[in-house]
C-alpha cells in the first residue's frame, strides 16, 4: 500500500542533484513529503507536488533521516567484561587480549543463546535508528564457533563478515609455528566453512601486538578471503602507528576501520584510493584512547564513516547518535558531515547505494527524530531522539 509521508520539519535525503534540495551534501528539502510503498522509496520532493496516495502519516514537524547505516559492529558474542572496562577508566590499557575472555563465553553459550542475544543487539539499534547492520564473527576462533557464528549473524544481517583472525587464539600463541598454524587455518578449513555465511572478509591487523595479526599473516587472509570472492575490510592502525591503512588500500579494501593512529603517507594514500576510512569514535572513549582526527581526513579529501564497533571489548554501545555527538564534540565533524558518515558514508563503507540515501528505488529505511533538525542529534547527547519506524 502506498503511504504518503508528510509534515516533515526537515528532510534530509543525502541526494544533493534533487532539484527541491538546498545545494548541500545532505540535500535537505523544506515543506517536504515522501512516498514509500512495499519498503521501497517511490518519489521524494515538495509536499504541494505529492498526494496521491492511500494512506498518509503526519510528522507533525518532526525531522526524517535516512536510517542509520552501521558498517561495523562485534554482535555475536556472550559473557560480561565490565570489570574490563572499569579497570580502563583507572589507567588499564587496552591490548586486545580480553577477546579470549569473550571467546570462551562465545563457546560455552548455546545456539538459541547466542540468537537471543544478536537479535536483543540488533533490536537495540533499531530503536535508536539504525536499519542496516554490519555484523563480525570473531569470538569463535574455531571452524566450527566462527561458522555458527556467521551462519547466526547471517539470520539478522546480509553485511556479514569473517573474521576469525581476530586474534591468535590462546592455545596458538606459543610458537612461531603454532600462529602460522592458525593462520592457515583461517585461510583454509575456517574459510571454507565461512565464506558460505559471508560477504567480507576481515582482520585486526596491529604489528606490535602478541594477540593481533602482523602484515604479512594480515596479507594471507585477506588474500585467501578476496579469492573466495569476499569483499576485503581491515582493522588497521588503532593501537599504534601501522601497515593496516597501506596494506587495506593497496588490496582495495572497502573500508580501513579505527584509523586512530595515521601517518601522512597513510592519509594521503586513503585520499587517492576507494577505501573508505571507517572511525569509531565509541572505542577511544572506551578506552580512553585519542580520539582520531577526523577534520584531517576529510580535509585531504578522504571518505569517512562513522560506525559503533559494538562489542564486548572496546565499545558495549550500538548508538550511532552517541557516536554523531563525541565525533562532533572532539573529533571536529561538523554535525551535516557527522550524520553523512554515519548514513551515506557508512554505506559506502559497505559499497551500497540502497541504503544511507532517501531517494526513488532505495530501500525505505527511514528514521524519524523526536527533533524539529538532524542538529539536535549532537545537541542531546544521550536522549534518545531517534527511533527506525516501518511506514
Ligand atoms: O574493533 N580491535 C579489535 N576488535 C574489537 C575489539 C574486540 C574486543 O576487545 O572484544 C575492536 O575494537
Ligand atoms: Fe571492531
Amino acid at each position: 500500500m502506498t503511504t504518503l509521508i508528510t509534515r516533515i520539519g526537515e528532510l534530509v535525503t543525502n541526494d544533493p542533484p534533487h532539484p527541491d534540495g538546498d545545494g548541500s551534501p545532505l540535500g535537505i528539502i523544506r515543506d517536504a513529503a515522501v512516498v514509500v510503498d512495499g519498503g521501497r522509496i517511490i518519489a521524494v520532493g515538495k509536499a504541494s507536488q505529492l498526494s496521491d496516495a492511500a494512506a498518509r502519516v503526519d510528522l507533525d514537524g518532526h525531522a526524517l533521516i535516512p536510517a542509520f547505516v552501521d558498517s561495523h559492529s562485534h554482535l555475536v558474542f556472550a559473557g560480561d567484561r565490565s570489570a574490563e572496562f572499569t579497570a580502563r577508566m583507572t589507567g588499564e590499557p587496552y591490548d586486545g587480549g580480553g577477546i579470549a575472555v569473550s571467546m570462551a563465553a562465545t563457546r560455552a553459550a548455546s545456539d538459541d543463546e547466542l540468537r537471543t542475544l544478536v537479535a536483543r543487539r540488533v533490536a537495540e539499534m533499531r530503536a535508536q535508528g539504525t536499519g542496516t547492520v554490519e555484523i563480525k564473527s570473531g569470538y569463535g576462533l574455531s571452524v566450527e564457533h566462527e561458522a555458527r557464528s556467521l551462519r547466526i549473524a547471517r539470520e539478522f544481517t546480509q553485511e556479514t563478515t569473517f573474521l576469525g583472525a581476530h586474534v591468535v587464539p590462546p592455545d596458538s600463541r606459543g610458537s612461531a609455528a603454532d600462529r602460522q598454524e592458525y593462520v592457515d587455518l583461517v585461510c583454509g578449513e575456517m574459510l571454507d566453512a565461512c565464506a558460505p555465511y559471508a560477504k567480507w572478509v576481515d582482520v585486526f591487523c596491529e604489528p606490535n601486538s602478541q594477540f593481533a595479526f602482523t602484515a604479512t599473516e594480515s596479507e594471507q587472509v585477506l588474500r585467501a578471503g578476496a579469492a573466495a570472492g569476499l569483499g576485503v575490510r581491515v582493522h588497521g592502525n588503532q593501537l599504534g602507528a601501522g601497515p593496516g591503512v597501506q596494506l587495506a588500500v593497496s588490496l582495495g579494501a572497502a573500508s580501513v576501520d579505527h584509523c586512530t593512529f595515521l601517518s601522512d603517507d597513510d592519509v594521503a594514500a586513503l585520499a587517492g584510493s576507494s577505501t573508505v576510512a571507517t572511525l569509531l569514535p565509541g572505542v577511544e572513549f572506551s578506552t580512553r584512547s585519542p580520539y582520531p582526527d577526523a577534520r584531517r581526513l576529510i580535509d585531504a579529501g578522504v571518505q569517512v564513516a562513522l560506525a559503533s564497533d559494538c562489542n564486548p571489548g572496546t565499545c558495549y554501545s550500538s548508538s550511532i547518535p552517541f557516536a554523531i555527538a563525541v565525533a562532533v564534540r572532539d573529533m571536529g565533524m561538523t554535525p551535516s558531515e557527522a550524520l553523512h558518515a554515519t548514513t551515506a558514508g557508512a554505506a559506502r563503507a559497505l559499497r551500497r547505494d540502497d541504503v544511507g540515501v532517501i531517494r526513488a528505488g532505495a530501500r525505505a529505511d527511514l528514521t524519524v527524530l523526536d527533533a524539529p533538525s538532524y542538529l539536535h542529534l549532537a545537541y542531546r547527547p544521550g536522549v534518545p531522539i531517534a527511533r527506525m519506524v516501518d511506514f
